[in-house]
């Protein structure tokens, strides 16, 4: 990357601060533009991948991108993740904003959100535009997130573990309450097109769901493309695509010398963090919040 947009990258990450829309904890430079992002025009081909962070949404990205081009890895390779998709709920200032970058963008769009159903720019929903929603398990979304807190620069530091688990089982992390969120559009998944799509059900069979997914898009793809698809999105080669694993941006915003972004890849780790007493307090709350919800996520595989 150019070393004066370094710079400015870094210049402006310094004056990192939150805000919040309607009690969302956000970005303060997503708040700043919040009325372009709510009235975010979106169009009848979209495909909008939305998801609670860290709940699988580069993968998801990946494996989308791919089934569009019918398994043509070259192509997938264009651009890295991140500028492939536009996220429309952010500003990386001195970078143009997600909105900015969609709407310069020809169709047919990949776009990605982490709003809360609640916020989410209506012309979606005008458009009836596909949307696939990846939900991980609460407990394995907190760990990745508290690590991607610590490296990512362009979010406030997540503090030690002990308080990052009280922070985010009370919704005071980016984007709010992983509960909210995951019932929210839990909720909506019957009333629009929504896919929604389990983590960790990609992990047990990503044949299967790659198969799913390809359907809801109205793809029939060969059994060699899905092989192809299959392999190009596994965890490892992920990690070794200079387009998918973030090594093309500097440490001033990443810095994964702290810790990776395609991290672990699994389901359990949680197990490594939690104390025994916070899984009992965890689960309590748990039970409580997603009682009715009719959601059902697995922490094991
Ligand atoms: P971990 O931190 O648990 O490893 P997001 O893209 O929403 O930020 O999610 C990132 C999480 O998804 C990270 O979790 C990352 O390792 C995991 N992930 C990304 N690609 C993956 C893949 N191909 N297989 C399994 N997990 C993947």
């Amino acid at each position: 990357m150019d070393p004066e947009l370094v710079e400015k990258l870094a210049e402006e990450l310094k004056n990192l601060k939150m805000g919040a829309i309607q009690g969302i904890p956000l970005p303060e430079s997503t708040c700043d533009i919040w009325d372009q992002i709510y009235n975010f025009q979106a169009r009848e081909d979209d495909i909008l991948i939305s998801t609670f962070p860290k709940a699988g949404t580069t993968w998801m990205q990946e494996i989308v991108d791919l089934i569009m081009l019918n398994g043509d890895v070259e192509r997938s390779m264009r651009a890295p993740c991140f500028i492939k998709v536009p996220f429309i709920d952010l500003h990386p200032k001195p970078m143009p904003s997600g909105v900015d970058a969609a709407n310069a963008m020809k169709s047919p769009r990949l776009l990605k959100t982490h709003l809360p159903i609640q916020l989410l720019p209506p012309s979606f929903w005008e458009k009836n535009v596909k949307v696939i929603y990846v939900a991980r398990n609460a407990k394995d979304c907190m760990v990745s997130y508290f690590h991607f807190q610590r490296m990512n620069k362009g979010l406030p530091d997540p503090g030690t573990w002990n308080e990052y688990f009280s922070k985010f089982l009370a919704g005071d992390v980016p984007w709010g309450s992983w509960f909210d969120h995951v019932i929210g559009w839990g909720k909506a998944k019957d009333q629009h097109q929504i896919l929604y799509v389990f983590y960790e059900d990609i992990l047990e069979d990503p044949r299967r769901e790659i198969r799913k997914i390809s359907t809801f898009l109205g793809k029939d793809l060969t059994e060699e493309v899905l092989d192809t698809i299959q392999h190009h999105t596994s965890f490892a080669s992920m990690k070794e695509n200079p387009m998918t694993n973030f090594s093309v941006l500097p440490s001033v915003v990443f810095d994964q010398s702290i810790s990776a972004f395609l991290r672990k890849g699994k389901v359990g780790d949680w197990k490594n963090h939690f104390l025994v007493s916070q899984n009992i307090v965890f689960d309590e709350e748990y039970e409580q919040k997603m009682e009715g919800s009719g959601l059902n996520f697995r922490t094991g595989l």
